[in-house]
């Protein structure tokens, strides 16, 4: 593997006292400081086997990738089967105007039905036959991503409780729409494209300290409270969450099994790319804005970094990552291979420029130094080692990546982009 011949400066932090307080680095975004670092080699076996064909990737360094992943990154997804029930909550097939056919469905998980998600799902009317769907969660409740009054509003506690639209730790009416600039539902029917989501809240609350109170519990040994160092982190959960939502829509006459997109948005971008590595039924894999811990290169220092996300969200990993905090160069994995282990499957990773905090070069390079694996299987990744311009983006039949105007978010344009690129690779 290359070693990239960046400069090394060693002052990657500002020093500047606090005030008697402990002192925070500050966030390296000066390109000329970033140091020099190698990546961990994608395509030679921990043994020093040179990796030459798909057999061999697959069977071996496939393997032992997804084994750091699982056990020095987010942690080990259970392999136990949950039994899964249906519940239809409301089919409207005149909503939007007569655009699309809202479904809301209860998925529980579990004998007891104790824990529940509840999956919105729109398809176009104007097209027949089962359709290509993008599935991505939400930060806050179904509601949110359209005004539509059909949608049912979360009732579950949210930890965006006291914003505008929100009471005492709920939604209400008020937060109808609140999101709908992220979700252009109109533009994804008009297309040809169904929706699905699901709160993220429903699979696992996004604080510390909170795994006795989502879908942990369903995999807990007796008296346990809290998963073990190698276990499963948030982040893992909302994933597996995400590959139950595709339980449901593989058996939905609707939708086309084999052309679901998931897509996440920063740290549910994070989630959606270990989906995507995880369960071969993703057809395409879509990182919206996703950084460090998602696919930005982690060691390349720039913007955040593993302490900073470890002492900020201790619960989205697992417990063996906080080892590699200010020691990347220890972690036996970078990103690009969290992108080569959803090869041959197209991934698309966009940035946004005003997001430095996310790293938005080391968010194309992940995707770029995943090339080597799409060329064993005959593909053609990105071939240039710069990013593109502003709002040029760039495909390839397995590889999308742009850098949008503005600030970390998910608008219309990033949205228009992942469409034409689906197209692309369904050959619509
Ligand atoms: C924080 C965090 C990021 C994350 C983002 C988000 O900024 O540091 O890693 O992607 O939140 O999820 O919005």
């Amino acid at each position: 593997m290359k070693t990239l011949n960046l400069l090394v400066v060693c002052t990657m932090f500002s020093t500047a006292p606090l005030f008697g307080q402990r002192q925070k680095p500050e966030p390296l975004y000066d390109e000329a400081q970033v140091p020099a670092y190698t990546l961990p080699a994608l395509l030679i076996t921990e043994k020093g086997k040179a990796v030459k064909d798909v057999t061999q990737w697959e069977n071996k360094r496939r393997a032992e990738i997804l084994k750091s992943f699982s056990e020095q990154v987010y942690g080990k997804t259970p392999g136990k089967k949950v039994l899964l029930n249906f519940e239809q909550q409301s089919v409207d097939e005149q909503a939007l105007g007569g655009k699309a056919t809202r479904k809301q469905v209860r998925i529980f998980f579990g004998k007891e039905k104790s824990r529940h998600m509840d999956l919105l799902l729109y398809l176009p009317n104007h097209v027949t036959g089962p359709v290509p769907v993008f599935l991505g969660l939400n930060f806050t409740g179904n509601q949110t991503i359209h005004a539509d009054p059909g949608i049912l509003i979360s009732t579950r506690q949210t930890r965006y409780g006291n914003d505008p639209g929100y009471r005492d730790g709920y939604a209400t009416e008020a937060s109808r729409g609140l999101r709908a600039r992220r979700w252009p539902v109109e533009e994804i029917l008009s297309r040809g494209y169904g929706l699905a989501t699901v709160y993220y809240g429903d699979i696992q609350p996004d604080q510390p300290g909170t795994f006795n109170q989502g879908v942990h519990q369903l995999f807990f040994k007796r008296g346990q409270e809290a998963p073990a160092e190698d276990e499963w982190g948030a982040i893992g959960a909302w994933a597996w969450g995400l590959s139950r939502a595709m339980d449901y829509l593989v058996q939905e006459p609707g939708v086309n099994p084999r052309q679901v997109c998931v897509l996440g948005h920063s740290r549910l971008g994070k989630a959606a790319l270990w989906a995507g590595a995880q369960d071969s039924r993703f057809a395409v894999v879509i990182s919206n804005n996703s950084g460090e811990g998602g696919a930005a290169i982690t060691r390349r220092k720039f913007g955040e970094t593993i302490q900073a996300i470890n002492d900020r969200f201790p619960h989205w990993f697992c417990g063996n990552y906080k080892q590699y905090n200010n020691r990347e160069d220890q972690l036996p994995v970078d990103y690009h291979q969290l992108i080569a282990l959803i090869a041959p499957r197209p991934v698309y990773v966009a940035s946004a420029v005003e997001d430095r905090w996310a790293d938005p070069k080391g968010e194309y390079l992940s995707l770029y130094h995943a090339g080597p694996v799409f060329r064993l299987y005959g593909l053609r990744p990105l071939e240039d080692p710069e990013p593109p311009g502003l709002e040029r983006p760039v495909y390839t039949e397995v590889n999308g990546y742009h850098l949008r105007n503005g600030k970390h978010d998910i608008l219309l344009y990033d949205w228009s982009n992942y469409m034409d690129f689906a197209d692309r690779v369904f050959g619509r």
